[in-house]
C-alpha cells in the first residue's frame, strides 16, 4: 500500500473514478477533469476491474508522465463500491471525491463539493439530483422510479433527510472515511448510503447538478444491485440485532410454511391424500404430506439460492443438483433433530411443572423447532452455501 511521504504535501483533492468498460469515456473525462481541477493540487485514481475493453490501459496511456493520474487494475475483485473503497484507501487527498466515469456526472460541480469539505466544514458533500439546481435530466422513467423508491425507502428507514442517497457523485472528508471505513459493507452500488448511515453525526450537504445521459457503454445496475441495496438499508438500521442473512433465511422459511400447506392442499386435490394400502399399521398412505413437505424444501432451496445466499449461489444444472442435495440432506436432518429434541424434552416431562398441559407439550415442540432451525441455518451457511468453497 502506498503511503504519503512527508516530502509530498497532501493534495487538496483525490478524485476516485471507478471504471468498468469505460474505454470510450475515460479519456474524455480525464481531459475534462484536468481542466476543472487545474487550480488545485489534485490526484486522480482510476480503479478498474480488469475491463475487457482495457479501460485501465487507456487510462494509463492518457498521460503516462503525469504522476497525478494513478491507475489501479484490480484482478481479484469486482464491484463499484469496493472499487471506491480501494481507491479511497490509497488516496492522499484531504477531500476524497468520487464520480462515475461515464460522463453522467457534471464535473463542473466538483469545486463546490471540494469547497464544502475543505472550507465549509462539511464531512460529506453530495452531488445531488434532488435539490435546487439539480435534475435527473433525460433519465428514463423506470430508472427515475427506481431512484425515487430507493431514496424514499432510505428516508423512511434511516434518520436521514438526504434527497439523493443513491448518488454516485460525492465527496467525503479524509478523516470521516478513515473513521468509518471498517464499518462499511462494500457490496453493490450504495456506498454513499453506507457512509451516511454509518456516520449519523456527520454534517451533510447536497449540491445540485444535472444528471446527463450516457453516450457510450451501458449501465451495470442490475437486480442484484437493488437486492443489495435493500439488504444494506436493513443492515444499517437493524443489523446490530439480527443479521440480514438470517432475516432473509427466516422469511424464506416462513414462505415455506405456506408452500407446505399449499402443497398439502394440492396433493389432496391430486388424489395423493389417501392412497389405500394394506400394509401393517398403515391403512391410508398419506402421500399429500410428503408432497407438501418436499415442495416447501424445493422452494426454500431456490429462494435461498437466489435471494438469501445470492453471492454464493449454485449455478447451472450440476451446481444446483449438488446444492439441492445438501439442502435436502440438511432438511431431513432438521426433521430428525426437531423430532428428537421434542421427544427427549417431552418424555422427560420438561416444563410440565411450570406450564399446564397442553402448553408444556407445545412449548417443547417450539423448542424443537427453534433448535432445528438454528442447526439447519448453521449447516446451510457452512455447507450448502459455504462462501469458501472452491
Ligand atoms: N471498478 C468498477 N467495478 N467500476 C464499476 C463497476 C465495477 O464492478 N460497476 C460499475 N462501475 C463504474 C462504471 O464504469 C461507472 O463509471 C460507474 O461505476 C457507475 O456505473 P453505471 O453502470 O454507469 O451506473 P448507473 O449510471 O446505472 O448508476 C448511477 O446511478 C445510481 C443511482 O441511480 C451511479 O451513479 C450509481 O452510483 C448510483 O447509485
Ligand atoms: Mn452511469
Amino acid at each position: 500500500m502506498t503511503r504519503s511521504k512527508s516530502s509530498h504535501p497532501r493534495p487538496v483533492v483525490s478524485v476516485i473514478l471507478p471504471t468498468y468498460k469505460e474505454a470510450a469515456n475515460i479519456p474524455v473525462l480525464l481531459a475534462k477533469l484536468q481542466s476543472v481541477l487545474s487550480a488545485y493540487s489534485y490526484e486522480i485514481i482510476v480503479v478498474d476491474d480488469d475491463s475487457p475493453d482495457q479501460t485501465w490501459a487507456v487510462a494509463e496511456n492518457f498521460a503516462p508522465d503525469d504522476a497525478r493520474i494513478r491507475v489501479i487494475r484490480r484482478l481479484d475483485k469486482r464491484g463499484l463500491s469496493s472499487a471506491v473503497m480501494d481507491g479511497m484507501a490509497i488516496a492522499h487527498g484531504q477531500c476524497l471525491a468520487v464520480m462515475d466515469s461515464d460522463l453522467q456526472h457534471d464535473e463542473s460541480a466538483l469545486p463546490a463539493l471540494i469547497q464544502a469539505i475543505n472550507t465549509d466544514g462539511y464531512q460529506i458533500a453530495i452531488g445531488s439530483r434532488g435539490v435546487d439546481g439539480g435534475s435527473y435530466g433525460d433519465f428514463s422513467k423506470s430508472r427515475r422510479f427506481i431512484s425515487w423508491t430507493a431514496a424514499t425507502m432510505a428516508r423512511l428507514m434511516l434518520p436521514i433527510t438526504v434527497k439523493d442517497p443513491m448518488s454516485g457523485f460525492f465527496a467525503i472528508a479524509r478523516d470521516t472515511f478513515r473513521n468509518s471505513r471498517d464499518r462499511i459493507n462494500p457490496l453493490g452500488f450504495k456506498i454513499l448510503l453506507e457512509f451516511i448511515g454509518r456516520n449519523p453525526a456527520a454534517r451533510v450537504v447536497e449540491i445540485g447538478y444535472q444528471f446527463r445521459l450516457r453516450l457510450h457503454g451501458e449501465t451495470k445496475l442490475s437486480g442484484s444491485v437493488i437486492r443489495n441495496y435493500l439488504i444494506a438499508l436493513y443492515d444499517i438500521r437493524f443489523g446490530r440485532f439480527i443479521s440480514s442473512t438470517f432475516m432473509l433465511y427466516a422469511m424464506v422459511g416462513a414462505s415455506g410454511v405456506f408452500i407446505n400447506f399449499a402443497g398439502f392442499w394440492l396433493g389432496n386435490l391430486l388424489g395423493l391424500g389417501a392412497v389405500q394400502r394394506s400394509l401393517p399399521l398403515i391403512g391410508h398412505l398419506e402421500l399429500a404430506a410428503p408432497f407438501g413437505i418436499e415442495l416447501s424444501i424445493l422452494s426454500n432451496y431456490f429462494l435461498n439460492n437466489y435471494i438469501t445466499f445470492y453471492e454464493f449461489r449454485h449455478r447451472g444444472l450440476w451446481g444446483n443438483m449438488r446444492g439441492l442435495f445438501e439442502f435436502q440432506a440438511i432438511s431431513m436432518l432438521g426433521f430428525l433433530i426437531q423430532w428428537g429434541v421434542f421427544q427427549l424434552l417431552y418424555s422427560n416431562g420438561f416444563l410440565i411443572d411450570v406450564l399446564m398441559e397442553p402448553w408444556a407439550r407445545y412449548a417443547n415442540y417450539l423448542i424443537g423447532i427453534v433448535i432445528a432451525m438454528a442447526t439447519n441455518y448453521y449447516l446451510n451457511v457452512n455447507f450448502t452455501w459455504n462462501q469458501n468453497r472452491s
